[in-house]
């Protein structure tokens, strides 16, 4: 049987969940860390400042956190997960360098964004950096499954980032068009990081699948977690600024919701906004809430987190695994 997962925590309490999820494997987030700076270097000094601006503001590490302690889990020792767990961590870094210029963002983790510091160009050829290096780092861990795995995933998340392209400005995005991206481009990198998880502990096919069902389904629920915050988070939480998806024209769950259940007048102005990539914020923000469109998405990334759960819970009894259900109800309760 799945345990129900409870209704959304006050903030403090989501903050030190995250914190207790983190506990078996403190130990290898240090290592994490540790290598993460060390494998930075270049002697290009705008290479270093770049990444040491955008990697040294944080970030909340979730990626790598799940190849962890699905390795764990699964018993594989060692630092080779530690390098792995830098892989990812890198090629989600090269990616928010490379979206934030797409999506003319201005806040990233709490700071202005690379590009608007050190401009496009840099941005987008250190975000290069970031992902060859990643790949440097595959070949050292010398398994040709798993630099499979991580090649289609970048190239699956390129195809993501591309089909968003493609949706902006458009209206009539239903909600099967939205998954198709997001798993794309947010779950695909959730899911590359269970399943090398599971390769590197030599776990037998049907754990390695639960892992894959896991990890796509939890990146499926954070990404609209993700753009829920984007109409109703807190900028001090979230380190980002409110309203970037409407005032790029990018059509998320809460919109599509809100547009297929307001009045005739609220839908017209929403779409308008859509095309014009803008509107009014406040106003649109508002007929979001109002038509119940931040439940209806909650509820569907609970959806989701309910199937990560589940499929976690095949996984052997441990303290990982425990940690890997934690991160299913962290998901979608987190203001961050
Ligand atoms: C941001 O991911 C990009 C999305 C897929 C929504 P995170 O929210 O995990 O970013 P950091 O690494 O914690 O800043
Ligand atoms: C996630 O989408 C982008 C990637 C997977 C790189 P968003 O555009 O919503 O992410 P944020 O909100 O900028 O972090
Ligand atoms: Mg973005
Ligand atoms: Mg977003």
């Amino acid at each position: 049987m799945t345990a129900p997962l409870a209704a959304p925590a006050p903030a403090a309490l989501a903050a030190e969940r995250a914190a207790a999820m983190i506990v078996p494997i403190a130990e290898d987030m240090r290592a994490l860390d540790a290598l993460i700076r060390q494998r930075l270097d270049s002697d290009v000094a705008l290479i270093r400042t770049i990444s040491d601006y955008i990697i040294g503001a944080g970030g909340k590490r979730l990626r790598p956190a799940v190849l962890l302690l699905v390795a764990r889990a699964l018993g594989a020792r060692g630092a080779l997960p530690h390098l792995l767990a830098a892989v990812i961590e890198f090629i989600h870094t090269a990616t928010l360098l490379h979206d934030d210029v797409v999506d003319e963002s201005d806040l990233r983790r709490g700071r202005p964004t690379a590009h608007s510091i050190f401009g496009n160009a840099a941005s987008v050829l250190v975000g290069d950096f970031l992902y060859s290096r990643a790949f440097q780092l595959m070949v050292e861990a010398g398994s040709m499954r798993v630099m499979g795995i991580l090649a289609d995933a970048t190239n699956r998340i390129a195809e993501g980032e591309v089909l968003q392209l493609l949706n902006i400005h458009d209206p009539t995005v239903d909600e099967a068009r939205y998954l198709r991206v997001v798993e794309r481009k947010t779950a695909t990198l959730f899911e590359a990081a269970a399943v090398v998880g599971a390769v590197i502990a030599n776990a037998p096919p049907p754990l390695e699948d639960a892992c894959r069902r896991y990890g796509a389904a939890i990146g499926v629920a954070f990404q609209i977690v993700d753009d829920i915050l984007d109409y109703s988070g807190q900028v001090k939480d979230i380190g980002k600024r409110l309203g970037d998806d409407l005032r790029e024209g990018k059509v998320t769950l809460p919109l599509i919701y809100a547009l297929r259940h307001a009045t005739a007048a609220q839908r017209r102005s929403i779409e308008q906004a859509i095309r014009d990539g803008g509107g009014d914020f406040a106003e649109i923000a508002h007929v979001i809430r109002m038509t119940g469109a931040l439940e209806y998405s909650h509820a569907r990334a609970a959806q989701q987190a309910r199937l990560a759960q589940r499929a976690a819970q095949t996984l052997p009894p441990s303290v990982f695994r425990e940690s890997l259900l934690q991160l299913c109800q962290l998901a979608i309760e987190r203001d961050r």
